[in-house]
């Protein structure tokens, strides 16, 4: 089984286009100098995805909310370092720790039960920057599968479903929040889809058993947009076995998550860190920051 990974890392915006051919493109914001555009896309095009913007002309210096030709400060080396040592010199006692990775499905379902069900922006990136999803909503696109794991309230579902003119087209929402799935559930889209079916249901990526209306390699494409940082790194080794399972041969795996040494990360102030580059967030979900390579 061969899986393609598209990534993104956020805010600090990189695009890598293939985890299978990463090779030394092995970015960071550190080493974001050297970055230069995405494989699949034409930077010509009229809207350029993450990693192709770059100001040409100063009169559209608002049209975009980053330009990914700005260099870091030469001082980011001591700004990271500095952030680190704080954050490390006030770790999250040990004794603590266990309370805050004991349930975090319950942390995400009070989060959803706080805000409103559209926290999360309508995902409008999505075909931008993954060109397989463009192709799966095509009229004469044919059968395809797509499980969105960790779907929240379907800010990439329902873009997705909008979009779609596929009448083969099934996309299956999951997520381990019930809150999250029961609004995802009294969506209007969902409960009438125009073109394609959709059906969403409460799954825990990180557990043993695969959900019961999805065999093994049944699945084309998964989207995973901003969720692997939800995990604890020791449950990404059951949730990556399962998104294996699930995949056709030849199935791609598009995810989005944070980057490593991201602005967010660097603000986390003590009292935060559970584990290196994994926070603990005030409203108790976890988040961690990536490099390439590291999942397993
Ligand atoms: C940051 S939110 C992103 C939601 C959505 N993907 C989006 O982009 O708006 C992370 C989501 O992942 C879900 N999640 C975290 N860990 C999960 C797990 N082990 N299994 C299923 N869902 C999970 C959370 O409940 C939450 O809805």
């Amino acid at each position: 089984m061969r899986s393609k990974f598209s990534s993104i890392s956020t805010n600090t915006e990189f695009m890598y286009q293939d985890m299978e051919s990463r090779g030394s493109d092995h970015s960071s914001p550190v080493g974001r100098k050297s970055r230069i555009a995405s494989s699949v896309h034409d930077v010509t095009d009229e809207k350029p995805p993450f990693g192709a913007r770059f100001l040409t002309d100063e009169a559209d210096v608002w049209s975009q909310n980053a330009w990914d030709h700005v260099p870091p400060p030469d001082d980011q080396d001591d700004i990271i370092a500095t952030a680190l040592a704080r954050q490390k010199s006030a770790p999250i006692p040990e004794d603590e720790k266990i309370k805050y990775n004991e349930k975090p499905a319950k942390n995400w379902d009070n989060f959803y039960k706080m805000n409103a069900s559209n926290f999360f922006k309508t995902r409008k990136w999505l075909q931008i920057e993954f060109p397989e999803l463009v192709h799966a909503v095509e009229i004469d696109a044919g059968e395809i599968t797509i499980a969105e794991i960790g779907c929240g309230t379907g800010s990439a579902s329902f873009p997705l479903l909008a979009a779609n003119k596929n009448p083969n087209l099934t996309l299956k929402a999951y997520d381990y929040s019930s809150h999250a799935i029961k609004e995802v559930q009294h969506n209007e889209l969902y409960l009438s889809p125009p073109v394609g079916t959709i059906q969403a249901s409460v799954w825990d990526l990180s557990s043993p058993t695969l959900p019961p209306d999805l065999p093994e390699g049944s699945v084309d494409i998964v989207v995973l947009i901003f969720v692997l940082s939800a995990l604890h790194p020791r449950e990404w080794r059951q949730a990556v076995h399962n998104i294996h399972r699930i995949l056709k041969p030849g199935g791609v795996v598009l995810f989005r998550d944070y980057g490593r040494y991201d602005l967010t990360q660097l603000r986390f102030k003590g009292g935060r860190l559970l584990e290196d580059n994994f926070y603990i967030r005030g409203d108790k979900t976890r988040v961690y920051f990536f490099e390439l390579g590291i999942l397993p």
